[in-house]
């Protein structure tokens, strides 16, 4: 294996003193347990970057259930050989505390409320634990661009924020979701499915792609929407819904009206999905109106 194995900050530093300078930095964070959907993030990374960085660390500080982080898959060898795989440079797996020398304890940034809508909602606290780890790690590795999956559609607008605050670097790049061929979004959780639930997922993409395909058809009120999606996906018998919301694709802003048509919100329309199988919850998100509603002028 050619890749770098980075145990501490200071193996980062001794590894770029090594290296010219002025070389573009694209850095790919994760929690491990990797899947395709991480090594094209990788591969986007080699396209517009002269050398990656993954990181490999499970943040304590965004798992708001402590039984979710025990279970939290763990493979760091086959990790490392993914990664090499695809010509990723260095992996930085840290230790709790480099990344919390004061304690794992998730910072209070100001995301501007994204942290508190949709998915923040039923996880809170989750995306502070996010931001902190993200703003963390960027001051670490300082990269020039960062990677991130769309399937965590939320979690990408929180780490633009935390750009944002940083003054706009890293470079965040948002890159399309990776799915299963029968469509269940690619995730590290998805190692713990059987064989029946990971069948099963399925039917959260085939709800998605159903809301968009309707809404192209003719309009139909949100809750009347939420009722099918909801019931394609019951229907497995093997998925229980959590939640089904639409939000403003731009500002996340959620859609609470539910009769209001989706084609006259001046933003295209993001869907998002959270359905449990067993006790492995999954999410997904698809884009069901792709464009805002432009009034005609008078002319
Ligand atoms: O998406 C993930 O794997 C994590 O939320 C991230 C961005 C690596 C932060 O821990």
């Amino acid at each position: 294996m050619d890749i770098l194995r980075l145990s501490s900050h200071s193996d980062w530093i001794t590894a770029r003193e090594s290296l010219s300078s002025g070389l573009r930095i694209g850095f790919v964070p994760t929690m491990g347990a990797l899947h395709a959907g991480h090594l094209a993030l990788v591969e986007q990374a080699r396209q517009t970057c002269d050398l990656v960085v993954a990181s490999i660390f499970v943040n304590p500080t965004q798992f708001n259930n402590p039984e979710d982080f025990a279970a939290y898959p763990l493979d760091l060898e086959n990790d490392l050989r993914a990664l090499d795989s695809v010509g990723c440079y260095a992996a930085y797996c840290p230790q709790v505390a480099e990344i919390y020398p004061d304690g794992a304890t998730a910072r209070t940034m100001d995301l501007g409320g994204l942290d508190s809508v949709l998915e923040g909602a039923l996880r809170p606290g989750h995306f502070q634990g996010v931001a902190t780890v993200v703003d963390r790690l960027f001051d670490l590795i300082q990269p020039d661009v960062a990677f991130f999956g769309q399937k965590d559609y939320q979690q990408v607008k929180v780490i633009e924020r935390v750009a944002a605050l940083r003054g706009g670097l890293p470079h965040i790049v948002a890159c399309p979701i990776v799915r299963e061929p029968h469509g269940l979004a690619m995730s590290s959780r998805n190692r713990r499915l059987s064989s029946a639930q990971r069948e099963a997922g399925a039917a959260i993409f085939q709800a998605l792609r159903f809301a968009e395909a309707e809404l192209q058809a003719f309009p139909v009120p949100p809750r009347a929407l939420k009722l099918e999606m909801r019931r394609i996906i019951q229907e497995s018998g093997v998925l229980q819904v959590e939640s089904i919301d639409f939000a403003l694709a731009h500002s996340l802003t959620p859609i609470t009206d539910g009769e209001a048509y989706l084609d006259r919100y001046p933003e295209p329309v993001q869907a998002f999905v959270s359905a449990y199988a067993g006790d492995v919850r999954l999410i997904d998100t698809h884009r069901i109106v792709s464009e805002g509603y432009v009034p005609d002028t008078e002319v």
